[in-house]
Formats: structure tokens, sequence, C-alpha cells
């Protein structure tokens, strides 16, 4: 087995961006806790390679051509593409994995028809995550997505698929591999409810991922996620994904609501790898 680590882990631009604004500073210390421990649990698994399952947000794809999942298969990639005073992350190279992207490219085509590419621009959506896991860029990175942007938006029977997929394709690879999701919950990033959090609806989704309730997490359709976690809240896509990968229990290490100026519950949780059938 080569996948060694799968988690999720929210990225709203505000994590880094507004961190000087925050009033509850003592939540804000418990959540970079958490994804301080969420980067020594990686280092201890060992990973060489961080594949960062993302919702992008119109950085690489547009409505001229959206694919339904994509991997970066390039020898790097650079970002944050937004303003890095902005963002507080200054801009960088990161270091791509070309050779197992391409492998695994190949493998999960075999069930999924993934799309690649050797040039990406990574935003917050990455760039986020990689500040707090990976900030000595001692990992290769390979970066996914899961169109959660343009609809019609990948179905999350396909998310789960592409997660098996993906489990298969880093378990051939005989580096040690680390796979991350990221996206919402539930928010309203560029809109005037941006800052609302829907607690209710992020801990029950966050209960079905935890258990690895399959059903219950491809039960949701995209007009009950709008209404109840907006348009950010499409971007379970990621965090399904990561489940269907890991396919063990999660632990919900860290989840807050108290920190509205970062525009999302912010969440942190690791799953058990089990073993694939
Ligand atoms: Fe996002």
């Amino acid at each position: 087995m080569t996948l060694v680590y799968a988690g999720v882990v929210s990225h709203g631009p505000g994590i880094t961006g507004r961190a000087h604004l925050v009033e509850n500073t003592q939540e804000r210390d418990r959540l970079y806790a958490a994804l301080d421990k969420q980067r020594q649990e990686i280092e201890d698994s060992g990973a060489e390679v961080l594949v960062v399952v993302a919702a992008e947000h119109f950085a690489n794809f547009f409505m001229d051509n959206m694919p339904a999942f994509c991997i970066g298969i390039g020898e790097k990639h650079e970002g944050p593409i937004e303003d890095p005073d902005w963002l507080g992350i200054p801009k960088t190279v990161i270091k791509g994995a070309p050779d197992l992207a391409l492998e695994m490219t190949k493998e999960i085509m075999q069930t999924v028809d993934v799309a690649f590419a050797e040039e990406w621009k990574c935003d917050h959506g990455i760039m986020v995550p990689l500040h707090f896991l990976n900030p000595d860029g001692r990992m290769r990175v390979i970066p996914v997505n899961i169109n959660c942007q343009g609809p019609p938006l990948t179905p999350l029977s396909r998310a789960w698929a592409f997660g098996e997929a993906l489990r298969r394709a880093c378990d051939l690879s005989e580096e040690k591999v680390a796979l991350i999701g990221t996206g919402g919950i539930s928010h309203w990033p560029a809109t005037p409810d941006s800052g609302k959090i829907n607690e209710a609806w992020d801990r029950e989704f966050l209960e079905r991922l935890m258990r690895q309730d399959r059903d219950a997490l491809l039960s949701y359709t995209d007009e009950e996620t709008y209404a109840d976690g907006g348009q950010g809240g499409f971007e379970i896509r990621t965090y399904i994904a990561a489940a269907a990968a890991a396919r063990g229990r999660g632990d919900l290490q860290f989840y807050t609501a108290q920190l509205p100026i970062f525009a999302v519950g912010c969440t942190v949780a690791r799953f058990a790898l089990e073993e694939t059938a």
C-alpha cells in the first residue's frame, strides 16, 4: 500500500489573508494548531508526494473548456494567482511529480475519463493547504481538480468513483503518497452572504463523511446543496473523493464555525486507510 495518508482540509483565502483581522484569536490559533498537527502527521507518514484534490476557481479552466476531472502532470506549478499580499502567501514555484502523475493518469483512465494538464496555475484552493502542510516544499505536489464551479457539475457519484480510481493509482506507485481533499463545506464566497456558515449542515455532512456513509454522501442534490451550503458547498466533491480513496473511517480533528472572517467553517480531518477490495 503506497497511499500513506488521506485527509481533508479547508482552503478559504481568509485563513491566511485575513489572519490579522480575526477577533477570536484563540479559535484561530486552535485552527492553526490543528493544521500543524496535520502537517506533522503527513510528515510522519513518510509521504514523498502530496496529491491535492482541489476545487479550483477558474484559474485554469473556464466555460470554454471545463473538464470534470483534471490532473496536473507538469514538472512544476506556479502560484498563487492571487495578489500575494491579499492572500498572505508569496508567489512560488511548486515542484511537480510528472512521472508519477502521468502513471496515475493512465491508471485512472481505466475507469474514469480524466483530463491532464502540463501547465497548472495554483489559486488559493491549493496554495492555502500547501502553506500549512508543505511549508518547506519538501513534498512534490500533484494538483487535481474536480469541477465544482461550472455547471453541469461533476456528479457526486463520479467524484466517489474518481476517489476510488485515485486510490488504485496511488497504490500502484512505489513512492509514498499523501492525499488531501480540500474544499467547502458551506460557504458563499464572493456574494453578499460571504461570511455566512451553515454549521448544522456542515456538521451533518461531516458526520456522513466520517462514518463513510457512501449512500448518504451521494444523496445530496445540487439544488439542496446550493440552498443549504451555498455555491461553495459544491466543493463537497473533493471531500467525497478523499473519503472514497481512503475507505476507512474518519477522525474529525477540528471544525469551527466561529471564524466568520475566514468565510467558511474550517475543517481538519483524516481518514483511516482500509485495504481496497
Ligand atoms: Fe473553494
